[in-house]
């Protein structure tokens, strides 16, 4: 006789979905307005999405889930333009600053204004953060530099980029 009650169980847990951790930091919603595009995007919609505010975020958290997304906007932080958004900056360079990502499959967000010096350097800021405590890169940072509204197809074929190498994991 067919056990009924075992088979469901692996169907459902076949069905689980894994999570992919977003800390992002945004002062006017821009990069919250990002992260939610993507968060609705059907390419992304096998993983479940955590989004946690850099300012609430532990480096724990980073460690949490399968991947690790961090988004950022560029700032002026200590008067100094290209620099990360100031919440960002506390959890990296403070409170996540000796943390190890063990090869944590990760990716970053960058945005920016195209009139300052320094366009969208919160970018490179979040890849070197990735690169130098040993997280594993994914792809390519996404850079939207302005307004993000009206910018929803750069962020949802970035989107499925970054489905397409998660699913590969
Ligand atoms: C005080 C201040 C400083 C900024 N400094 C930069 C900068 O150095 N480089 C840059 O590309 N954008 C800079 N920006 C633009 C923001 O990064 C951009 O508007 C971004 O979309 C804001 O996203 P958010 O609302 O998620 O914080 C600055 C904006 C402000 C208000």
């Amino acid at each position: 006789m067919k056990d009924v009650s075992s088979s469901a169980v692996s169907t459902a847990s076949s069905k689980q979905r894994q999570s992919l951790y977003i800390i992002f930091a945004t002062t006017s919603g821009h990069t919250e307005f990002v992260v939610d595009t993507l968060a609705r995007s059907v390419e992304l919609s096998d993983w479940q999405l955590e989004q946690i505010l850099a300012e609430k975020a532990s480096q724990q958290d980073m460690l949490q889930g399968a991947a690790l997304l961090l988004a950022s906007s560029t700032w002026n932080s200590g008067g100094v333009e290209g620099q990360l958004n100031p919440h960002m900056s506390v959890l990296l360079q403070s409170k996540a600053r000796n943390l190890d990502l063990a090869a944590k499959p990760s990716a970053c967000i960058g945005l920016g204004d195209h009139r300052y010096y320094y366009t969208a350097r919160a970018a490179d800021l979040l890849q070197e953060y990735i690169e130098s405590h040993h997280g594993r890169l994914l792809l390519p940072a996404l850079r939207i530099v302005d307004e993000p509204y009206g910018q929803e197809q750069a962020i949802l074929a970035w989107g499925k980029q970054l489905a397409d190498v998660l699913r590969r994991l």
